[in-house]
């Protein structure tokens, strides 16, 4: 399975912070927000990862995260000339998904969750269709929205919805097999000229092929869209880590535990921010695993 992070956007609602930055490139706690997605990605062992992002911000990206080679991993980039819609991403990226199957997810979305990476396991493995994943949100009239029978099938999905048939959000994180490059060449632009993922996923709903996983109440997908939410998200974060020891969405950590870095490496990747807690909590991490005799 490859893995596009979508980083774009114009981030309008948070002016004037993200007017020469990328939202996706702010703080959340501790950490720039794209580690979130990025940690997702990790966590289902997808290593061949494309990041897309707009002209200005794409080589702001390249020197956050490199080749990715330090965790193990590869990155790739591409450029979104414009805001064109959240499928674009499967028309840039078609060479990047070759014959494989994809996980998409949006840069600025934070997921958090009991047995999360266990689920996504289970779900990324041999995708067959799509698989969305769905949340409860207060305010179902900002997302696309899903109907689901008492089985829990999809029945329909709506896009920003003023009379919601459900409080389901559909999440951005999403699996697609291969099907999704020729669906999305195929796909008209909406009115507003974007091609509307919402759209890919009727094509799937059609076919009887989108599954949806509903995260429950032990989840948290937080949104960073506003002020007031990227203040929450952070706090949020920093709750949880202040009190139970761990980091979230340490890129570090998850390489180490996944086997793509050995403990020398994530502890080289530590001391160059020894001044910090997190580079300290890399360090001493690495020093668990068991360094090498020139290094401990
Ligand atoms: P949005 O929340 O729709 O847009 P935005 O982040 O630019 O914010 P605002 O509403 O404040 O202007 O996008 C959701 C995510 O998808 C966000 O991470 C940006 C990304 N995105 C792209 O990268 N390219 C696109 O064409 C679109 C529509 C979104």
């Amino acid at each position: 399975m490859k893995g596009i992070i979508l980083a774009g956007g114009s981030a309008t609602r948070l002016h004037p912070a993200t007017l020469v930055v990328s939202k996706q490139l702010l703080p959340v706690n501790d950490k720039p927000m794209i580690y979130y997605p990025l940690s997702v990605l990790m966590l289902i062992g997808v290593r061949d990862i494309l990041i897309i992002s707009t002209p200005a911000d794409v080589p702001r990206f390249e020197s956050l995260l490199g080749d990715g080679s330090q965790l193990g991993l590869r990155i790739d980039y591409a450029v979104q000339d414009e805001p064109g819609g959240i499928a674009q991403a499967f028309t840039i990226g078609a060479d990047h998904i070759g014959n494989d199957s994809v996980a998409l997810i949006l840069g600025d979305n934070i997921f958090h969750g009991t047995a999360f990476s266990d689920l996504l396991l289970e779900k990324s493995k041999d995708v067959r269709g799509c698989v969305l994943f769905g949340s409860e949100v207060r305010d179902p009239e900002r997302y696309g929205i899903a109907e689901i029978d008492a089985s829990g099938r999809l029945l329909s999905i709506e896009e920003k919805p003023a009379s919601p048939r459900s409080n389901l959000a559909i999440t951005g994180l999403y699996f697609y097999d291969n099907d999704v490059v020729d669906i999305t060449k195929n796909l008209r632009p909406s009115p507003r000229g974007e091609l509307e993922i919402s759209d890919v996923n009727q094509v799937y709903l059609s076919r009887g092929q989108a599954n949806l996983v509903v995260l429950g109440r032990g989840f948290a997908w937080l949104d960073t869209g506003t002020p007031t939410s990227l203040l929450q998200a952070g706090h949020y974060v920093q709750t949880m880590e202040e009190r139970q020891g761990v980091r979230i969405a340490c890129l570090e950590e998850i390489a180490l535990r996944m086997g793509f870095i050995d403990a020398d490496a994530c502890y080289r990747l530590g001391v160059r921010m020894s001044s910090s807690g997190y580079g300290r909590y890399v360090m001493d991490l690495a020093r668990s695993a068991g360094l090498s005799a020139s290094l401990s």
